[in-house]
């Protein structure tokens, strides 16, 4: 692995210099807030989007985390083809050889090694003194070297340390060997003028600074990811560390596509560019909301679902007459289609590949022919069939390919006679089991049924139904967090039938925590 393989490559016209490298952290800031936790499988199928996407560098996971995130690293690492693929590492010999081995297979590899600077950290969080740390910082970089020549390093709450201190950790990684620097404001505490300063004096004062790339990761706590993020490429970072629709620690990270279309929009004032292919924006961040199962907030900047939609009549007569009169950047520059009519229940298998194709779904023959029996069942129920409700339909298809437990039939009785009762069939494994329960409501008593079947302790700390489209007759969207242990598990389900869509998004959630204790088999948490 040369350094100059990972330069990024110049385009014409634009200069090397003003290129931003953009670092996508999705995958392990991302993964790493509560909830968010993807399978083996969805792990792959976003980082091959983020690849093809012309996503830099893809933070693949915290390989010491655990045997999940190892093999989900080294697997995003064998088969990335453009992307540097990038794996998380403490400031220990463990973290960074074992980060070493889970992006071995990679074409371009990246040891991401960190540690916390600021005297909180210091002080409680680790116990060491300033000379520790910075001994620590020279032989973790030295360490990772060892395996890479592509190493970053990552001074942990940098917006709250002594600008001394920092300086002189940020030139003892430099002269170890650090090709990329990081000055993360973890806590989401700076302002963007605070934060420009802070990344313009590391550069100014640090022996070294010249021959390195600096790079941002903001967090979110104040809502000035994206802003701070900017003003210190402003000031001269050239990495923005960044994720799709936001995700992350807490409030999240700086979100990618904000990024990426503020700089390709407002290229008069911040004269940089990115090797994002930007039409593909909107599918990243319905994959990601998929997986993750968060929903994105609907007037989220670049991607919510109101981002393009003009509601005043000013502002619709407007559009109709020159589009320019209230739009800043286009729909179809960040791959948003427009919302059409699909085929009905006479369509046949032909037009449901092809309309699958341009949703951006390409499915094997067995999960398609399941799909294209849905949307059947779909037509039949309701009149107008949209992008959207395909998209739920198959969004379903794909969450539950692997579960080990699905719905098969769903009987609720429900209304202001009570009591509300279910009956759930379940198929766990190839063999079906019916329970039936009442309730205090039909959802709670399709929940009773779902747990009598399959008992747990996990509790319910989110359950929240949406409309997929308008109309009484639309699908309705269901997501169901479940916790236990400390673990969370979300999970969507969609149906014309709220209740159905319920019991599938319980179930979809409960997968998701049995999967995690894949030791225990569903069957020895069967009622007997
Ligand atoms: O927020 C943070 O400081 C981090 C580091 C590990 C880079 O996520
Ligand atoms: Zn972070």
């Amino acid at each position: 692995m040369s350094s100059d393989q990972n330069k990024p490559k110049v385009a014409e016209g634009r200069a090397d210099k003003d290129r931003v490298v953009i670092f996508d952290t999705t995958l392990r800031d991302g993964e790493q807030c509560p909830g968010a936790t993807m399978t083996f499988d969805e792990k792959l199928e976003v980082a091959e989007l983020l690849d093809e996407m012309g996503v830099d560098i893809i933070e693949a996971g915290f390989p010491i985390a655990s045997q999940g995130d190892f093999d989900s690293v080294q697997e995003i690492a064998r088969r990335a083809k453009r992307s540097v693929i990038c794996g998380l590492a403490r400031a220990q010999t463990k973290d960074i050889d074992i980060c070493a081995e889970a992006i071995k297979p990679a074409k371009r590899g990246r040891i991401h090694t960190f540690i916390g600077t600021s005297p909180l950290h210091r002080q409680y969080q680790m116990g060491i003194d300033e000379k520790e740390v910075l001994e620590r910082v020279t032989a973790s970089v030295t360490r990772a070297r060892c395996y890479t020549d592509d190493v970053e390093w990552s001074a942990m709450d940098a917006t709250r340390t002594e600008h001394d201190f920092l300086c002189r950790c940020v030139e003892a990684a430099i002269k170890a060997g650090a090709t990329t620097v990081n000055i993360p404001d973890t806590v989401g505490y700076a302002t963007p003028d605070e934060f420009a300063g802070l990344i313009r004096m590391i550069v100014e004062r640090v022996p070294g600074a010249e021959k390195i790339i600096f790079s941002t990761h903001c967090h979110n706590d104040l809502g000035l990811a994206v802003a701070n993020s900017l003003a210190g490429v402003g000031a001269g970072a050239r990495q923005v560390e960044c994720a799709v629709n936001g995700l992350g620690e807490r409030a999240g990270n700086a979100a990618l596509e904000e990024i990426v279309m503020a700089i390709r929009t407002r290229g008069d004032v911040m004269p940089f560019w990115t090797g994002i292919d930007t039409t593909m924006l909107t599918r990243a961040s319905k994959l990601v909301s998929r997986v993750t199962a968060f929903p994105v907030q609907y007037n989220k900047a670049i991607v919510g679902r109101n981002a393009f939609a003009h509601e005043s009549g000013i502002h619709q007569d407007g559009v109709l007459k020159f589009a320019g009169t209230f739009e800043i950047m286009t729909p179809e520059s960040v791959g948003l289609k427009e919302s059409s009519l699909v085929m009905g229940k006479h369509s046949g298998r032909h037009a449901f590949r092809e309309k699958l194709k341009e949703l951006g779904y390409e499915l094997g023959d067995n999960a398609l022919e399941d799909a294209f029996v849905r949307f059947k069942a779909l037509a039949d129920r309701k009149k107008h069939v949209y992008d959207e409700d395909i998209e739920a339909l198959v969004d379903q298809e794909i969450a539950s390919a692997h579960d080990r437990i699905k719905v098969v039939a769903l009987t609720v009785i429900a209304g202001t006679g009570g009591p509300q009762k279910a009956t759930i069939t379940l198929d766990i494994e190839g063999k079906q089991h019916t329970y039936e329960s009442t309730g205090d409501g039909p959802v709670d008593a399709t929940f009773r049924a779902i747990k009598a079947i399959v008992p747990h302790e996990a509790r319910l700390p989110l359950y929240q139904v949406s409309a997929v489209t308008e109309g009484t007759d639309a699908q309705a969207e269901v997501l169901v967090r479940l916790e236990a242990d400390g673990k969370t598990a979300t999970g969507r389900g969609s149906d014309t039938d709220t209740m159905v869509a319920s019991a599938r998004a319980y179930v979809s959630a409960l997968n998701k925590l049995l999967a995690r204790e894949s030791r225990r088999k569903p069957e020895s948490m069967l009622a007997s």
